[in-house]
């Protein structure tokens, strides 16, 4: 067994290259699977939400044997610090808990809703964004795409009424940029809270047929979700539904726009979107850490772990563990098919998977359908940046418009 020579908690700070973090997990991949130290980066993170004494999983084989046993390796850890702002979850749930309330909110994500939300709400919304840029030829694709769609496309899965929008968004900014500005967060979380209760008000006299009406609705063995728990699970819908969407769709278009090659495959066969979206997630995983408390004294790939320990699970270093993949450094969409870890594995694994790949296909399938001819412009310098969330700040783009809106 390994045992901990140094605390490099502090080290990964200075270490890492937030533009570019892959060469340090790499070199710490190529030492071991797991490490005392972390991947964080807690520069910006106040004192009282830092951990203590940390751990970092970064090989294939630790991240994902680390995500099947929640017994040691639990999720408590976040009600500490994002359940400080979204409430008790299911995030932060274990064992039986877990199971049943992830077994009620799983009713509002079933397959035939997907079905129906594909041409009723995430088309005909990725559609009317494109409308109020084509025709200047010319738009940031994150500003007025990227984030946009989720975030619209959010708001009408909840049945929230159009002009809630502006209010929906500011609060959804102010919540998934809470590790920079706490307060603003806290103010967001408490305005969320009276909103959505009133909505869910609402659906107990008048039931809808939307999540929030699912969710009031749901029931398993006679056990119903308390209010607490629908509004906490909705708030939670905001940096778990909404931010990685964003930001894997604008990681995607990125990579696309940085190799003309496959963006041309592509936009001459729309069959090579699911692959293309698959090979983004892997590529610049929008999430590329969770994290876990570390129960009982324990030992992953050969180290010792005590137990009160935080555990980071480095994803964006397990989808690039040169054990699983050939050239796991290069960007290329027509490798073939090796599951990656962006979406987790294990009791926790997202539950809005087949929802967020659904809209990444549908955006890019709008995208290029619409228009054609992308140049990534470099003012502003557009590229890809974060830990643990990543993705492009701006995406200024030029285009010629391929297709009307029909
Ligand atoms: C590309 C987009 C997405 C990525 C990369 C992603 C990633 C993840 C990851 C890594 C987790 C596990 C967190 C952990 O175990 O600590 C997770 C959980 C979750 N995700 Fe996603 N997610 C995405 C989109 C979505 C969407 C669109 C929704 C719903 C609208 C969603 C809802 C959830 C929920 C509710 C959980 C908690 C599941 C549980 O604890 O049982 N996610 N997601």
């Amino acid at each position: 067994m390994n045992s901990p020579a140094r605390d490099e908690s502090a080290v990964a700070a200075d270490a890492l290259d937030l533009r570019d973090p892959y060469p340090y997990f790499a070199a710490r991949r190529g030492e071991t699977g797991v490490f005392h130290g972390t991947v964080m980066d807690y520069s910006k993170t106040p004192e009282s939400l830092r951990p203590k004494d940390t751990y970092a999983a970064v090989s294939y084989a630790a991240v994902s044997a680390a995500l099947r046993n929640n017994r040691v390796f639990t999720s408590k850890l976040y009600d500490s610090t994002i359940g400080v702002f979204m409430g008790p979850t299911i995030l932060a749930m274990s064992g039986s808990a877990h199971k049943a309330h992830r077994a009620l909110v799983t009713t509002a994500f079933r397959p035939q809703s997907l079905l129906r939300w594909e041409p009723e709400i995430v088309r005909p919304i990725c559609e009317a964004l494109i409308d109020e840029f084509a025709e200047r030829g010319r738009a940031d694709l994150i500003k007025e795409f990227t984030f946009e769609f989720p975030t619209r496309v959010i708001a009408r899965l909840l049945g929230l009424p159009e002009e809630d929008l502006p209010f929906f968004r500011k609060a959804a900014v102010a919540i998934i940029s809470y590790a920079d500005k706490v307060p603003r967060a806290l103010q967001a979380s408490n305005d969320l809270k009276e909103y959505f209760l009133e909505r869910i008000e609402e659906r107990r006299s008048t039931p809808t047929e939307d999540i929030i009406g699912d969710l009031v609705a749901a029931q398993i063995d006679g056990e119903k979700l308390s209010d607490e728990a629908i509004y906490s699970f909705l708030r939670l819908l905001l940096p778990a539904g909404l931010e990685t969407t964003y930001r894997s769709a604008g990681n995607l278009l990125y990579l696309l726009l940085r190799h003309p090659e496959q963006f041309a495959a592509v936009q001459q066969n729309r069959d090579l979107v699911p692959q293309a979206i698959e090979e983004g997630l892997r590529y610049e995983t929008p999430l590329t850490l969770v994290q876990r408390y570390v129960t009982e004294d324990a030992e992953l790939e050969g180290t010792a772990i005590p137990r009160g320990a935080v555990l980071d699970l480095c994803l964006g270093s397990a989808n690039r563990d040169e054990t699983r993949w050939d050239r796991p450094e290069e960007f290329d969409i027509f490798r073939s098919h090796t599951p990656h870890i962006s979406f987790t594995a294990g009791a926790h694994t997202c539950l809005g998977l087949h929802l967020a790949r659904m809209e990444t296909r549908v955006a890019v399938e709008c995208l290029l359908d619409r228009l054609r001819n992308f140049t990534l412009l470099l003012e502003g310098d557009p590229h890809i940046s974060g830990q643990p969330f990543r993705s492009p700040n701006t995406l200024p783009v030029t285009f010629d418009i391929a297709a009307p809106h029909r």
